[in-house]
């Protein structure tokens, strides 16, 4: 299949990428990273989630995270949600859109939502009815599509089963989450051939974690199976508290450079898109994790 003219990136920084920060993030340095994200062209922000506090505090003043922002028209500010609860709090903020989150593999669901598999798809039922109802968009991820971190391999047939089941629930796009990053552009290639069988590719998305250094070889692979929507983090940032040792996403950088090479439309400026990268790096006093942002910051 030949490679997509077009790619439509979420960026999951100022959630995937800050949730697992220990230290105090003051909500203002969240708010201007996610308008420093939009002045860059992103036009699909994952803002924030409304998860139990005292699992992932991180993300406690997603509220006002989501309050604060100066909101720009034609950008989707989205929230990650675990239940009707969750919801109901991206509601009152106006969230544009909210994202619920299944796990490929019973070990990794207890761990990270507290409940079994099928428990989480039954969870999310009420969850599916109230956005109807508001007729606010789903989107639904699968975590460890390539690996766990508790029961190693994954079977693909039961990704393929999850994302059947997320499509009927209503869901408008599944997002395959390697989020132990551990897969290799073959397995990837395989999994979406098995989850495709049943779904149509302009349903999927991709969601790739760096931790062995295949995110973008993974992520190649996904373009030339059709995939056309890619998440990804500014400057790397990431892991999962359920996922220790996992590293960050994808650098977003690292992917508008790759999509450039090939002449791949996505509509975000890499420079802007760097100088965010490289102020919420300094906030974290972190390095950046992004190699482009490194390359260029040295003008290789
Ligand atoms: P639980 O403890 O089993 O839940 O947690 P519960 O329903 O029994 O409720 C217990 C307490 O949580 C109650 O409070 C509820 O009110 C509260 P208490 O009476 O003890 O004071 N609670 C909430 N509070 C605020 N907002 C809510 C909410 N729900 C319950 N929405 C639960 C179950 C799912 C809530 C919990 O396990 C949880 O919050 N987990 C979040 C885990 C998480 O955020 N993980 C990281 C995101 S997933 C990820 O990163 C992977 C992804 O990026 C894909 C990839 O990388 O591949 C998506
Ligand atoms: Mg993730």
């Amino acid at each position: 299949m030949p490679i997509p003219h077009k790619v439509k990136i979420v960026e999951v920084g100022p959630r995937d990428g800050l949730q697992n920060e220990k230290q105090l993030i003051p909500t203002a340095t969240k708010i201007t990273l996610i308008e420093n994200l939009v002045a860059a062209g992103l036009t699909y922000i994952e803002a924030g989630s409304f998860v139990n506090p005292k699992w992932v505090p991180q993300m406690a003043d997603s509220a006002e995270v989501f309050a604060g922002i100066q909101r720009k028209t034609n950008i989707t500010y989205a929230a990650l949600i675990p239940n009707l609860q969750g919801f109901e709090r991206a509601i009152a903020v106006n969230a544009n859109e909210v994202a619920i989150f299944a796990a490929a593999s019973e070990a990794f669901s207890q761990k990270n939502i507290n409940c079994s598999i099928a428990e989480s798809l039954q969870r999310f039922e009420p969850v599916m009815q109230a956005a109807k109802e508001k007729q606010i968009p789903v989107r639904g991820y699968i975590s460890c599509v390539a690996g766990c971190p508790y029961s190693g391999e994954v079977d693909f047939q039961q990704v393929a089963e999850i994302a059947k089941n997320l499509l009927d629930m209503g869901c408008y796009e599944i997002s395959l989450g390697d989020t132990i990053g551990v897969g290799t552009a073959g397995q990837i290639k395989q999994l979406i051939e098995v989850v495709a069988k049943n779904i149509a590719i302009e349903k999927l998305a991709v969601h790739m974690h760096d931790t062995y250094g295949q995110a973008l070889t993974n992520i190649f692979a996904s373009l030339e199976m059709g995939i056309t929507v890619v998440d990804s983090s500014v400057a790397g940032l990431g892991g999962c508290p359920y996922a220790k040792g996992a590293t960050g996403n994808v650098a977003t950088e690292d992917l508008v450079y790759m999509l450039n090479g090939l002449q791949i439309e996505h509509g975000v400026d890499l420079q802007k898109l760097m100088l965010a990268g490289e102020k919420i790096s300094l906030a974290l006093n972190k390095e950046n994790n992004s190699r482009v942002a490194r390359a260029l910051r040295a003008n290789i």
